[in-house]
């Protein structure tokens, strides 16, 4: 399959896609300078830059955002750290090929700045997650989850790093578990097929040993 990365920020799960030989064959950023669109170019895969500021709503943004994915021809869409809601446009494009990262265990924790909201709140223990993407924000169905521990001398920088380095093995995983076909999107609910399912399982007795 061939992805888009939508991204707006340091570019640590593009890289992660693209060192595990994902088929990016475009990265498009909702602002410009961020170090996404540097871990882009070293790649060689063509990057756009799509402000808000250009567009008079959210529908003529979504609309330009919809053409550029297709015109790239572009199978499925990841959400790496783009920090805006997609309307209908967009979403209702990629049916179960439309995948966001998110730095906690949803529902926990949705929004913005999701390792200090952990931190207020005290938990000892959040993680990542990596789910379909539909109409709301961070509320799609879930397809994987890890944990991540939070120490009590952790900063919001430490523990975001802790979360980030579990994001960069997860999230290629299921990439490629939607590529092959063993994750579907099926009436609302994620179905996993064996071997997916066993690949998760790995995953977890992995991260065990870590
Ligand atoms: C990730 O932590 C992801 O979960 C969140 O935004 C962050 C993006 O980081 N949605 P990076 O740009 O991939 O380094």
């Amino acid at each position: 399959m061939r992805w888009a990365v939508l991204v707006g920020g340091r570019g640590s799960n593009l890289a992660a896609l693209l060192a595990a030989g994902i088929d990016v064959r475009l990265v498009v950023s909702h602002r410009a300078g961020v170090g996404a669109l540097d871990v882009a170019r070293s790649a060689a895969v063509p990057a756009r830059v799509l402000e808000p500021a250009g567009f008079a709503d959210r529908a003529a943004y979504d609309r330009t955002l919809a053409e550029i994915l297709a015109s790239a021809g572009v199978d499925g869409v990841v959400l790496a750290g783009f920090l805006r809601i997609l309307g209908p446009t967009v979403v209702d494009a990629y049916p179960g090929r439309l995948l966001n990262v998110h730095p906690s265990l949803l529902p926990a924790f949705p929004g913005l700045h999701a390792p200090r909201q952990a931190l207020a709140a005290g938990v000892r223990v959040t993680g990542a997650t990596v789910h379909f993407v539909d109409h709301g924000m961070d509320t799609g169905p879930i397809i994987a989850q890890a944990p991540v521990p939070v120490w009590p001398d952790d900063t919001e920088a430490t523990l975001t790093a802790r979360i980030q380095s579990v994001e960069h093995r997860l999230l290629p995983l299921v990439v490629r578990l939607v590529e092959r076909g063993e994750v579907a999107w099926v009436d609302g609910r994620v179905h996993l097929s064996p071997a997916a399912a066993a690949t998760l399982s790995w995953w977890w007795s992995k991260s065990e040993e870590d």
